[in-house]
């Protein structure tokens, strides 16, 4: 039998003076009536809680796809991971802000009424720098080129963008941020850097690419660099490095260290690979599609498919949809039904855990047939929904995959971290400034 007067305070009010001294049966009674009260009250929060999160969603959907669609959209609002508006805004505007106005609408696939109406909670604003001429830049990597300057430009357009429209907008770091964004109805706002390219050969700018709010990098974009091989444009790209290199090696490891994620779309099936097998993070593919579905580079062939989950051998990551007509079928047969395809694709090999969608909206020239712009997300949750997705499937799909991938990230760097795990202090040795002068010395 406990003692009375310390779990009295639990079960509310505590003993106060006035009362008359219970008997020691009516005492165990209280605590007893006490403790199904607590545990009645906490089932009714829970429950509540709960109740509130999932909302309609728990009861029956509607047998209208995009009425059933809008519904899990309401609660589980899409989170795409990469979307080039940064890039059309440097374009269009010379990354002028004021030149334009995103609540109304602008060229491309992106504004705020189209992103509202799309029923967006959060994107991947890439701050994308396309690769140098290789001839230019020289077969190491070795000549300046202006690609940290413009990926620093790009990130500054998405910052200012992003304060500029504070109702709609709200910069996230974490994946907590994330959803506390979406929980006060903004469209949560992380940034992307859509290859190594960008990074100066130098794990330093890494780091400091983090400390800027950068959230993934893509190992490569269509060009090789000083850390990893990349798929190319069309197939037959030589490869540089067979995979990563030495530095991609380092690079990994920092990014683990840092929780930036490893984005493995533009990369070489080599490159994938290694990086997989390495990375004691999860990964994403921020915006790739299914290879045996439509069989260009730039998708995911199923061996590497296999190697994602969470079983043995297995690294957990997300295969965000790319909806680029050219990675989605032949040409003019790219339709809302076939990137359907390749969700389905991606779900039957790697599981509905590990699918979500990466459209790549003004980084694409052309679209596919009922996916003009990003106000038509709900038409694919409908299509999927009328294929025998579940709303629990469609809600990974649309954003939770990716959420949970990046809480592992997180996860992860912490552990390294409180571990005391060292920077990586590694450097690319083909530079002739630090390189050469350790041999001087
Ligand atoms: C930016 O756009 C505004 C509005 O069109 C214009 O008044 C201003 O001159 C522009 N700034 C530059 C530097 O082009
Ligand atoms: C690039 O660097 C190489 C040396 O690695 C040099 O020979 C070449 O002229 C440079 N190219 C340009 C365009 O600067
Ligand atoms: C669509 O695909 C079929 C078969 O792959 C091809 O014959 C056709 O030309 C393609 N384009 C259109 C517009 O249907």
């Amino acid at each position: 039998m406990s003692s009375s007067t310390e779990n009295a305070p639990l079960l509310g009010g505590g003993p106060t003076l006035a009362r008359p001294k219970p008997t020691h049966n009516s005492k165990i009674r209280a605590i007893i009536y006490g403790v199904l009260t607590l545990i009645f009250v906490t089932g009714l929060v829970a429950v509540s809680v709960f109740w509130e999160e999932l909302g309609g969603v728990v009861g029956g959907l509607p047998n209208d796809p995009e009425k059933a669609a809008q519904r899990i959209l309401d609660i589980a609002p899409v989170i795409d991971g990469h979307i080039d508006l940064p890039i059309l805004v440097r374009d269009l505007y010379r990354n002028n802000a004021s030149a334009f106005d995103l609540e109304k609408e602008i060229p491309g696939h992106v504004d705020i009424p189209r992103l509202r109406k799309g029923q967006v909670g959060g994107f991947f604003w890439s701050a994308y720098v396309s690769c140098p001429n290789p001839d230019i830049e020289g077969k190491d990597y070795l000549n300046s080129t202006w690609r940290v300057r413009d990926t620093l430009e790009q990130i500054d357009i998405s910052k200012l963008l992003i304060a500029r429209y504070p109702d709609t907008f709200e910069l996230a770091l974490t994946s907590k941020h994330v959803k506390s964004a979406i929980s006060r109805g903004k469209i949560a706002s992380l940034i992307g850097i859509e290859g190594a390219h960008q990074l100066g050969n130098s794990i330093a700018v890494l780091r400091q690419m983090y400390d800027l709010g950068v959230r993934y990098v893509t190992l490569t974009h269509v060009c090789h660099n000083a850390f990893a091989d990349s798929c190319g444009f069309a197939p037959g790209i030589i490869p540089r490095w067979e995979g990563l290199s030495p530095l991609g090696v380092s690079l990994i490891g920092e990014m683990n260290r840092l929780g930036m994620l490893i984005d493995l779309s533009h990369t070489s099936d080599d490159t994938a690979r290694q990086a997989l097998k390495l990375s004691k993070a999860p990964v994403i593919w921020s915006h790739s599609s299914a290879r045996a579905v439509h069989d260009v580079p730039r998708n995911v062939p199923d061996d590497i498919l296999e190697l994602v989950g969470t079983g043995p051998d297995k690294t957990d990551a997300v295969v965000m949809v790319n909806f680029a007509p050219f990675f989605v079928a032949t040409p003019g047969n790219a339709t809302i039904q076939s990137v359907a395809d390749h969700v389905d694709h991606i779900a039957k090999i790697a599981g509905k855990k590990h699918v979500g969608i990466g459209s790549d909206f003004d980084g694409i020239g052309d679209v596919p047939v009922g996916l003009e712009d990003v106000s038509k997300y709900p038409a694919l949750i409908a299509e999927l929904y009328t294929r025998g997705w579940t709303r629990f499937e469609l809600a990974g799909l649309t954003g939770r995959n990716l959420l949970r991938i990046l809480d592992g990230a997180e996860r992860v760097a912490k552990e390294l971290q409180e571990l005391g795990t060292e920077p990586s202090y590694d450097y690319y040795d083909k530079r002739p400034d630090l390189a050469r002068k350790k041999r001087e010395l």
